[in-house]
Formats: structure tokens, sequence, C-alpha cells
């Protein structure tokens, strides 16, 4: 199998904005409404558990509620069309990339839709209901937490994303911030390991030493005609 990848693509919020999901930052962002403090550290996990899993029940709940959008289904195209050669890393914990049709996608900052073990970090379960104290690990029983990574812990699957950035021809980020790292360092970092970077974002970052093509706009309008200039 051919492990080295042309084109990494990396996601954020901003791609599933217009599907209704809130997107962090910004004006009525998330963080405007909940207190990363009270929500997405491991010390709420340890202060209060129960207000920090009735939050990302009520995340998980409303899923079903939106659609993967334009910008989701083409990336699927670009999966179909490179296999082996395209990585999607997304820091979204939604699962509208899944639900377009992408198939190899690694969810960096974690998923709604599956748990984690307490005891075993890597029992990790897909879980679509409820979260509750009484939930138990079905691999060994301990008590479980949202497979979400906190402010402060270390993203999944860096090893394979570092690599993939090492040997990337392009990187493309779509929709993010660019203000999380490790995420908003994948930029420079693909650059200094020669890939081109091509940013795909409603505002642009202002004077970016490592962007070499930025492209403004909705991410339903800029992805898919990117999509398609790329598989011409
Ligand atoms: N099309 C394209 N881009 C958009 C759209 C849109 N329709 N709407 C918003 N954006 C852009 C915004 O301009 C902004 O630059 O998407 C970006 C969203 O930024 P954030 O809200 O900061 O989301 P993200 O970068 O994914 O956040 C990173 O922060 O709190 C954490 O863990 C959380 O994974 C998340 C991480």
């Amino acid at each position: 199998m051919n492990t080295k990848k042309k084109l990494v693509v990396l996601t954020g919020a901003g791609i599933s904005a217009e599907s209704g999901l809130r997107t962090f930052r910004g004006n009525d962002g998330m963080w405007e409404h909940e207190n990363i403090e009270d929500v997405c550290t491991p010390e709420a996990l340890r202060r209060n558990p129960k207000r920090v899993k009735d939050f990302y029940n009520f995340l998980r709940k409303g899923l079903p509620d939106h659609q993967p959008n334009a910008a989701h289904f083409a990336l699927v195209e670009l999966e179909k069309k490179l296999g082996d050669e395209f990585l999607l890393v997304t820091q979204n914990v939604d699962d509208l990339h899944e639900r377009a049709g992408s198939k190899r996608v690694l969810h960096m900052h974690g998923s709604l839709n599956s748990l984690v073990c307490k005891k075993n970090p890597n029992h990790r379960f897909e879980f679509m209901g409820e979260e509750t104290m009484e939930t138990r690990c079905p691999l060994c029983g301990a008590s479980t937490r949202p497979d979400i990574v906190f402010f402060g812990e270390q993203p999944l699957y860096m090893d394979e994303i570092q690599k993939a950035l090492q040997e990337c021809e392009e990187f493309v980020y779509i929709g993010t911030s660019s203000v999380v790292y490790p995420a908003a360092g994948f930029k420079s970092y693909a650059k200094s390991c020669g890939a081109k970077v091509t940013c795909l974002n409603l505002e642009l970052p202002e004077g970016d030493p490592y962007t070499d093509v930025a492209i403004p706009g909705k991410a339903t309008e800029i992805v898919p005609k990117w999509v398609a200039e790329f598989c011409k």
C-alpha cells in the first residue's frame, strides 16, 4: 500500500457552519455561550463530570438535525480520486464528514459519537446515546468519559498526521481560525517540509508567511470549486 500522501486536508468548524453547527470563536461562537473551563478541560471533568457529560450529550443529540453540506461532499470526491494518497484530518467532533461518505477521517480532537474508557484510554467505542455516571466501558466495565480532547490534552493520531505532513505535496486547511495548537502549526510544518499550503476560509489570514494560496469565501462555494480544479 502506498502510504505517501499527495494531499493532506485539515478541516475546522467553518466547514460545518453552513450545516448549522456553531463555530467556536467569533460572533455567537460556542465559546461565547459556554466557558471552556466548565466543559472542556480535564479539571472540569474531575470537578463536575455530570456537567461535562451533559454538555456533550446535548451536542451528540443534536447531530441528526444537521446534514453534511457541499463542502463535505466535495472532500469525498478527493478521497475517491486520490485513495491512499489523501488524508483528511479534522478538528471537528461532529460526524458530517462520515455521513457525507468520507471513509478515512482522523478526528484529532475526538468525536461525539464515541466514548473513552477512563481506566484504559485505548478502549474507545462507538456511542450514540446519553452518557450518564453509570455508563460503563463495554470492554472492561470501567467508567467512561466523552471522547473529546480537552484543552491541555494531547490530540489524537499525531504520529500519523506528522508523517503525512512531512510527505505531502500540498496541505490545505479549510474553515479553521488556526489559533489552536498543534493544528495551527500544521501549515508551517508542512511548508517547512516542502508542501504547497492552501487556505480556504471565510476570513483569510493576514500576511501569513506559510500560506501560498488563500481563497476567501463560504466553504460550500469555494471547496467544491477548488476540488473540481484540483481533480482536473
Ligand atoms: N465557510 C468557511 N469558513 C468559515 C465559515 C464558512 N461558512 N464560517 C466560518 N468560517 C471560518 C471562520 O472565519 C473561522 O476562521 O471558520 C473558522 C472557525 O474557527 P473556530 O471557531 O476557531 O473553529 P476551529 O478553528 O475549528 O477551532 C479549533 O478550537 O475550541 C477548539 O476544539 C475546538 O476543534 C476546535 C478548535
